[in-house]
């Protein structure tokens, strides 16, 4: 197939770096490094773009391959060989997490593969069961020796939602409502060595306005949330895009639920047959050349395969497609809020979140004026 894009994957970090400088493709950048400077700064893209990005720059440097294997409802025994079959295919970048109960084997596929551990991107997340500070690194330990790897090149809060401890649906709400002391421990880990960069899922944008309202020492540098054909959250995708946020695309496809509908939609057909790709090539493109990673998920080797093969849209096929996009009302498929008895909607604006008003953002003094939305 022509245009296919994944085979700097191959490369290790620096060289892709080179490589992508000199393709002249599409790259969306962050400008420089903010480590501490407790300021999220813009991605600026290329002009001229006739490639879709292989990677994305966070503000660490670290550059994050745009397409990964989800691993999530991955049964035993058969998670193990699609991560074998994705790094066959050329993927570097493996989304994970402690809760998907699957990471030894994850690790077992990937140092089977050979391919050198600081050429793979990691992800994981903390659990929910985990954010009273004195758990989140024990919690991350467990997730390293699970995969057997010394760091992480990613780790997220996987919810803003804090269980009391020993509990799996209670809700902490006084850390759900400010999860600043769970940030300063991974925070701390950064400064250790254990994770590469930090980042949460699930944010929506009040609660990341909660969020970086504190003096962080790293804003997050990723925003793991569910973006699809169904639910594909507009103004957060600008929200983020202003404020130098990448975001990462989960349920991508619609999730088991809803792939055979997404593969059905007019517009994706269309694209399927004008560019002789297939539905899930086209739906996985979009994602990216949309500026987000994209997660798919299968365990069939061949769909893996398949999934890894993006190209970029011509631009009329790309705004015919998101302007469907937007024309229908939101669908989610994942959605804890009524499992953890929240009395809200862990998604919408006003879900049990405190948020700073504008002129507070980043000057969080406890002092400041607040609106509740609960
Ligand atoms: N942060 C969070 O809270 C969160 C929540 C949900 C998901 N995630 C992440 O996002 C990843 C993906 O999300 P997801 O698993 O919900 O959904 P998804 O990737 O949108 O869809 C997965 C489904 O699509 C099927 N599929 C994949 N490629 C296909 C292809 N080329 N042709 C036909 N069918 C195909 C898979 O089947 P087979 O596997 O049988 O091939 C599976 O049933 C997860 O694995 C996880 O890493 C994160």
């Amino acid at each position: 197939m022509a245009a296919l894009v994944q085979g700097s994957y191959l490369l290790t970090k620096s060289f892709a770096i080179s490589k992508l400088a000199l393709r002249g493709g599409a790259r969306l950048r962050l400008g420089t490094p903010c480590r501490g400077s407790g300021k999220l700064r813009n991605y600026t893209a290329a002009a001229g773009a006739s490639e879709l990005p292989t990677h994305f720059t966070l503000p660490s440097g670290d550059k994050i391959p745009s397409v990964a294997l989800g691993v999530w409802q991955a049964p035993p025994n058969q998670v193990g060989d699609a991560v074998t079959a994705a790094l066959k295919a050329g993927y570097r970048h493996i989304d994970g997490a402690w809760a998907y109960r699957n990471e030894d084997e994850v690790g077992k596929a990937l140092k089977a593969s050979g391919v050198p551990r600081d050429q793979v991107w990691l992800t994981s997340k903390l659990w929910n069961s985990f954010h009273a500070p004195e758990d989140v690194e024990p919690a991350l330990d467990e997730s390293l020796k699970a995969l057997g790897v010394d760091y992480l090149d990613l780790y997220l809060i996987h919810w803003p939602i804090a269980l009391k401890k020993g509990t799996n649906n209670e809700v902490d709400e006084a850390l759900t409502a400010n999860p600043y002391p769970t940030w300063q421990k991974l925070e701390e880990l950064v400064d250790k060595g254990k994770v590469r960069n930090i980042g949460v899922s699930n944010f929506n944008i009040p609660r990341l306005r909660n969020l970086t309202a504190n003096p962080l020492k790293y804003k997050p540098a990723i925003n793991q949330v569910e973006l699809s054909y169904w639910n594909p959250q507009p103004d957060l995708v600008k929200w983020a895009k202003e404020n130098g946020l990448l975001l990462e695309a989960y349920s991508p496809l619609g999730s088991s639920d809803l792939v055979r509908e997404t593969f059905n939609v007019p517009e994706v057909k269309e694209i399927s047959r004008a560019l002789s790709i297939t539905p899930a090539q086209a739906i996985i493109s979009w994602h990216v050349q949309r500026g987000t990673v994209v997660l798919p998920k299968s365990v069939t080797p061949s769909r893996v395969e398949e999934n890894f093969h993006v190209r970029k849209l011509p631009d009329e096929l790309f705004n015919k497609l998101e302007k469907a996009a937007q024309a229908h009302e939101p669908r989610r498929v994942v959605n804890p809020s009524k499992r953890y008895n929240l009395g809200y909607d862990i998604f919408d604006d006003d879900g049990g979140v405190i948020v700073p008003d504008e002129d507070d953002a980043g000057e969080r003094s406890g002092t400041g004026s607040w609106r509740t939305g609960v």
